[in-house]
C-alpha cells in the first residue's frame, strides 16, 4: 500500500514537471518572436520563418499565429529561438509597454522619485523589484571591499551601484542598453561624487562583454536576466570576466512555477524581450557554464508586495505621470504591474535569487 501511494504521488510529480516544462517550451518559442504590434490593427498578416542557426524556413507554428492573433498583432515574424537558452540574437523586440524608455528618460521627475519613495520604503534609485533589505543581503553574500571590482549588468539608473560603491568602496562598472539609464547613472556619480567608484556604460549584455577575462571579483545582475537572449552564453560570459573564484549574484523574476494563459504571458512581458525559464534550467544552465550554486532563495513574496506597492502610487500620481509618459503608456504600465502582482501572488511565475562561485 505505500509503495503503491509512492508510485503515485512519484508519477504525480513526474506528470507535473511534463506539464511545466511543456508550458515553458511553449512560452520559450513564443517569447523569442520578433513582432511589430499594433492595438489599433484589425487585420493580421503573417510572415513567418522557424529559424535554425543556418537556416530559415516558413513558421509552420500553429502558436506563433495563435500568439499573433490574440494581441491584434501585424507584421513580421522573423524567427524564434528554439531552446530556453536560445541560440539567436538580433533586433531588439519593440515593446507594447515602453516602461524602461519612460521611466529613465526623466528618472528624476518629482512624482517618479515619490512613487520609488512609496513603492520602495527606501529610493535607492532601483527600478526593479528590489528592496534595500534584499540589496544589503546580497551585499553581505560576497563582501566586496575595498577597491573590489564589481560589474553590475543591467544597472539601470545605477541607484543600487551608487549604494554599494558608497557602503564598501568597490569599484563599479555597470553596463544597460537603455542609453538614457546609462547617462542618468553617470549623472548620479558625478552628483554624488562617487564617480571615481562606479562608471556606467552602454551595453547589450546579450552579446559579448566588453571587458578582458578576469576582471571582476562579483558579478551582480537584479532583474534583467530574463531580457537577455541565450542565457548559457551570459552565463559564459559572466564567468569569463569573473576572477577565479569569482561571486555573481543574480534574480530571475520570471521562473514557472504553475499554469499561465497566452493573454497572461503576453501582458507579463509586454515590456519587452523575456525569456521565462524554469528552476531547474537556470542550475543546469549555471553548472554547465562552469560555476558551482551556493545558493538560490525564492524571492517571490517581494515582486509581489514591490507591484502592488508601485501600482497604487502610480494610481495616487496619475495626473502627472499621464502628462509625462501619455495615457496609453500609463495604462500600460498599470495592466503590466497588476499582472506582475497576481502571477507573483498565485504563485505561478516565481522570482529566484541565486548565489554561485566559479568552480
Ligand atoms: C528591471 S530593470 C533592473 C535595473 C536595475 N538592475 C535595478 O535593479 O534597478 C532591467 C534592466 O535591464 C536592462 N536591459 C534589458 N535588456 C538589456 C540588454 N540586452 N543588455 C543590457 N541591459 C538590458 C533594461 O534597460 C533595464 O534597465
Amino acid at each position: 500500500m505505500a509503495s503503491q501511494s509512492r508510485h503515485v504521488l512519484r508519477s504525480v510529480h513526474v506528470d507535473a514537471s511534463v506539464a511545466i516544462a511543456s508550458v515553458a517550451a511553449i512560452i520559450c518559442a513564443q517569447l523569442v518572436l520578433r513582432f511589430r504590434c499594433s492595438q489599433k490593427s484589425t487585420s493580421t498578416r503573417i510572415v513567418g520563418a522557424a529559424a535554425t542557426e543556418n537556416r530559415s524556413e516558413p513558421c509552420g507554428s500553429a502558436m506563433c499565429g495563435l500568439w499573433l492573433r490574440s494581441h491584434n498583432c501585424y507584421g513580421s515574424i522573423e524567427g524564434h529561438e528554439t531552446s530556453s537558452a536560445g541560440v539567436r540574437t538580433g533586433v531588439p523586440v519593440m515593446a507594447d509597454v515602453p516602461l524602461y524608455d519612460r521611466t529613465y528618460a526623466r528618472f528624476g521627475l518629482p512624482a517618479r522619485q515619490q512613487v520609488r519613495h512609496e513603492t520602495y520604503g527606501e529610493d535607492l534609485g532601483q527600478n526593479s523589484w528590489l528592496t534595500v533589505d534584499e540589496w544589503n543581503a546580497m551585499i553581505g553574500w560576497i563582501t566586496p571591499r575595498h577597491r573590489s571590482r564589481v560589474l553590475d549588468v543591467g544597472c539601470g539608473s545605477g541607484g543600487p551601484d551608487l549604494y554599494l560603491a558608497q557602503q564598501t568602496g568597490a569599484q563599479i562598472v555597470g553596463i544597460d542598453m537603455n542609453a538614457d539609464a546609462v547617462s542618468t547613472a553617470n549623472a548620479a556619480a558625478a552628483e554624488s561624487g562617487l564617480a571615481s567608484l562606479a562608471s556606467f556604460q552602454q551595453a547589450d549584455a546579450s552579446t559579448a562583454l566588453p571587458f578582458a577575462d578576469g576582471s571582476f571579483d562579483a558579478v551582480f545582475c537584479i532583474d534583467a536576466v530574463n531580457h537577455l537572449r541565450n542565457r548559457l552564453r551570459v552565463f559564459q560570459e559572466w564567468h569569463r570576466v569573473l576572477k577565479p573564484h569569482g561571486q555573481v549574484v543574480f534574480t530571475d523574476p520570471v521562473v514557472v512555477t504553475g499554469l499561465l494563459t497566452n493573454e497572461e504571458i503576453a501582458a507579463r512581458t509586454s515590456i519587452g524581450i523575456f525569456v521565462l525559464s524554469l528552476l531547474e534550467e537556470d542550475n543546469r544552465l549555471l553548472d554547465q557554464a562552469g560555476f558551482d550554486l551556493l545558493r538560490s532563495d525564492d524571492s517571490t513574496d517581494n515582486v509581489a508586495t514591490v507591484a502592488r506597492r508601485w501600482l497604487e502610487a502610480r494610481a495616487v500620481r496619475r495626473q502627472e505621470l499621464e502628462e509625462d509618459e501619455g495615457p496609453t503608456a500609463f495604462e500600460g504600465m498599470q495592466q503590466f504591474l497588476t499582472i506582475v502582482h497576481t502571477l507573483a501572488a498565485e504563485r505561478r511565475l516565481s522570482r529566484y535569487t541565486f548565489l554561485a562561485r566559479v568552480r
